[in-house]
């Protein structure tokens, strides 16, 4: 990730937060309530663990979340997180996933971001396969009703990647975060409504 010194790396590091991507995340908290306390949370892309931070909070104590990502994520204070060091698009991560969890999710979240190239087209369909594989693990582990979350990159293959998420989801908005970097293309995904069987 870049770390251009703005004014939201400056204040996650201020508050405490791994990522000024958490900020991203608060603020679709603050516009959509996608977290209730209780809730069980899939982060896929979780390193360092700045979404986890915030979605800890919103889910309390009786939460469970489960973090994965290539890279290690570094332990977080709280006993109701599990961090899986893995390759998401690997079914046996998946199935560590679905274990570690201990019951269908109420939401999956995912900030997969692959390793940028630069070039835009190429980086942007990257982004849409990591949607996809995303989706496909949302669509195994959400409950009826569950909410799906997901960065992508904008770009040609976009509209074809929400009308696959219209076949699983009642509603599917688009939201750009006021925190991404203005130069950026990333728009998330936010799919409510799971209409499929989950776990
Ligand atoms: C933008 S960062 C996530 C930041 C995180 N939301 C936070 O607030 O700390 C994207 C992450 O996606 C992870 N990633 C990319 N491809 C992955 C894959 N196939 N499996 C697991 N993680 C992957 C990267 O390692 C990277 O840490």
């Amino acid at each position: 990730m870049a770390k251009r010194k703005d004014h939201f790396y400056r204040k996650a590091k201020q508050e405490g937060f791994r990522s000024r991507a958490a900020y991203k995340l608060q603020e679709i908290q603050k516009r959509f309530k996608i977290f209730r306390k209780g809730d069980r949370v899939v982060d896929l892309g979780c390193a360092p663990g700045g979404w986890l931070q915030l979605i800890a909070a919103e889910v309390g104590l009786k939460g469970r979340m489960v973090g994965v990502d290539l890279q290690k994520t570094q332990a977080l204070p709280f006993q109701n997180v599990a961090l899986i060091q893995g390759d998401i698009t690997r079914p046996e991560v998946q199935d560590r996933v679905r274990e570690a969890l201990g019951g269908a999710a109420h939401i999956v979240t995912s900030d997969l971001s692959p390793n940028l190239t630069g070039i835009a087209f190429q980086d942007h369909l990257r982004s849409c396969e990591l949607v996809r594989i995303a989706h496909d693990v949302a669509r195994g582990l959400l409950r009826p009703g569950g909410t799906f979350l997901a960065k992508v990159f904008q770009g040609e293959d976009l509209e074809s990647v929400v009308q696959e998420l219209k076949q699983d989801f009642g509603q599917i908005k688009r939201v750009v975060p006021g925190a991404s970097r203005k130069a950026s293309s990333e728009i998330y995904l936010l799919a409510k409504g799971f209409q499929g069987a989950g776990q």
